[in-house]
C-alpha cells in the first residue's frame, strides 16, 4: 500500500505538469490505501452532490483518492482506468456513464489485481467476475414506484384516458433503461394509460427544456397528460417551459420525476410537481466502506442499494422529513 502513496504522488506531479488534475495534498501523499475514481460528469445536481459524497468520505476513512472527470465521454473513463491501472491503485471504483463496452479495461484491471466497485451504474458483462461490487439505486424499483403512484393518482382523480410523454436519461445508462423498464411494467396492463412519446434528455437541464418544447409541439399543450421524466434536472427544465407558456405543472400536467434535489423537492410543495421519487446520491459512504473491506481482505456483498422512498402529493409535504438534497 505504501508503494501507492509515492505511485500517488507521482501521479500528482505529473498531472500538475500537464496542467489538469488536483494538485497533491499532504492527506494523499501520507494515505496507506489510495482510490481510483472515474466520475462520469457532472450533469445534474444529483451527480455534483455525488461527488461532494466520495471526495468527503474517501477523506474522513482516510484514503487517497485520484479523481477523474470523464464530462459524459466514455473513451475519457476508459482512459482513467487504464491510468489508475499504471499507477497501480489498490481499489478502482467506477460510475459506468452506459453499461456496454467495459470487458476490455477491466480485464485489464482483473489481470493486474486491482478490484473494481461499480458506483451509481452498472455494466452489461457475461463475466461477472469483472467487477466485485456494486452500490447504488435500485432503479428498477424507481421506475416502478413513479408507475404506482401513477396508478394512485388516476385512481384518486378518477381519470379516463391519459396520455404519457416520457423524458429519459442518457440511452444505455442503467438508470434509464430500469426507470424506463419498471415505470413500464406497472403501467401497461392498465387501459388507461398510453405511453405517446419518449424522448431522451440525457439527465440534463438543458435538455429538458429542449424535450419539452419538442413534445408540446408534436402534441400540443392539451395533448399530453403526464410527464414522466427521468430525473429533476430535465424536469426543472421541461417546468421552466410550461411556465413561460403560461401552463400550470402539476395541474394540467402530472409531473413525476426521479432524484430529489432540493429544487424539485420545493417545487412539489408548490404544486408544480407531483411525485419526486428518490434517489439518493450519496454513496460515497458506503462505497468507502467496501474499499475498507476489500482492502481488509474481507468478503464483500455484491450488491448494496440504499434505502429510498418517494414524496408526493399524498404526503403531509409540510413534514420535516420532505426535504432534498
Ligand atoms: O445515475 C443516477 C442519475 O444520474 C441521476 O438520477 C441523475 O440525476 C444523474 O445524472
Amino acid at each position: 500500500m505504501k508503494r501507492a502513496a509515492v505511485i500517488l504522488a507521482v501521479f500528482m506531479v505529473l498531472l500538475l505538469l500537464s496542467g489538469c488534475g488536483k494538485p497533491n495534498t499532504a492527506e494523499n501523499e501520507k494515505a496507506s490505501v489510495v482510490v481510483g475514481f472515474s466520475q462520469l460528469g457532472a450533469e445534474s445536481s444529483w451527480r455534483i452532490a455525488n461527488t461532494e459524497s466520495m471526495e468527503k468520505a474517501a477523506r474522513e476513512a482516510g484514503f487517497g483518492l485520484m479523481m477523474e472527470n470523464a464530462n459524459q465521454k466514455q473513451e475519457k473513463q476508459i482512459d482513467a482506468i487504464r491510468s489508475f491501472i499504471a499507477y497501480r491503485v489498490d481499489v478502482i471504483v467506477f460510475s459506468p456513464i452506459v453499461e456496454n463496452g467495459w470487458d476490455n479495461v477491466l480485464n485489464e484491471a482483473k489481470k493486474a489485481g486491482i478490484p473494481v466497485i461499480l458506483m451509481d451504474r452498472m455494466i452489461e458483462t457475461k463475466d461477472e467476475s469483472l467487477y466485485t461490487a456494486y452500490v447504488g439505486a435500485d432503479f428498477y424499483e424507481e421506475g416502478r414506484r413513479a408507475g404506482e403512484y401513477l396508478i394512485r393518482k388516476a385512481d384518486a382523480i378518477h381519470a379516463g384516458h391519459l396520455n404519457i410523454a416520457e423524458i429519459t436519461g442518457t440511452v444505455d445508462s442503467t438508470p434509464m433503461r430500469d426507470r424506463q423498464r419498471g415505470f413500464m411494467d406497472v403501467i401497461r396492463t392498465d387501459p388507461r394509460f398510453t405511453v405517446v412519446d419518449s424522448i431522451c434528455g440525457d439527465f440534463l437541464r438543458s435538455k429538458g427544456e429542449e424535450c419539452a418544447i419538442a413534445l408540446f409541439e408534436k402534441f400540443g399543450p392539451d395533448g399530453i397528460d403526464v410527464i414522466y421524466s427521468h430525473n429533476d434536472a430535465m424536469t426543472l427544465g421541461a417546468l421552466d417551459i410550461m411556465e413561460q407558456r403560461g401552463m400550470r405543472p402539476g395541474e394540467e400536467i402530472l409531473v413525476i420525476t426521479v432524484d430529489g434535489e432540493k429544487e424539485a423537492v420545493d417545487a412539489l410543495k408548490e404544486g408544480k410537481i407531483n411525485c419526486v421519487v428518490q434517489c439518493t446520491p450519496d454513496l460515497g459512504p458506503a462505497a468507502m466502506s467496501l474499499v475498507k473491506d476489500l482492502t481488509a481482505g474481507s468478503e464483500v456483498p455484491k450488491t448494496t442499494h440504499p434505502e429510498e422512498g418517494v414524496f408526493s402529493d399524498f404526503d403531509d409535504l409540510s413534514n420535516p422529513g420532505v426535504e432534498g438534497f
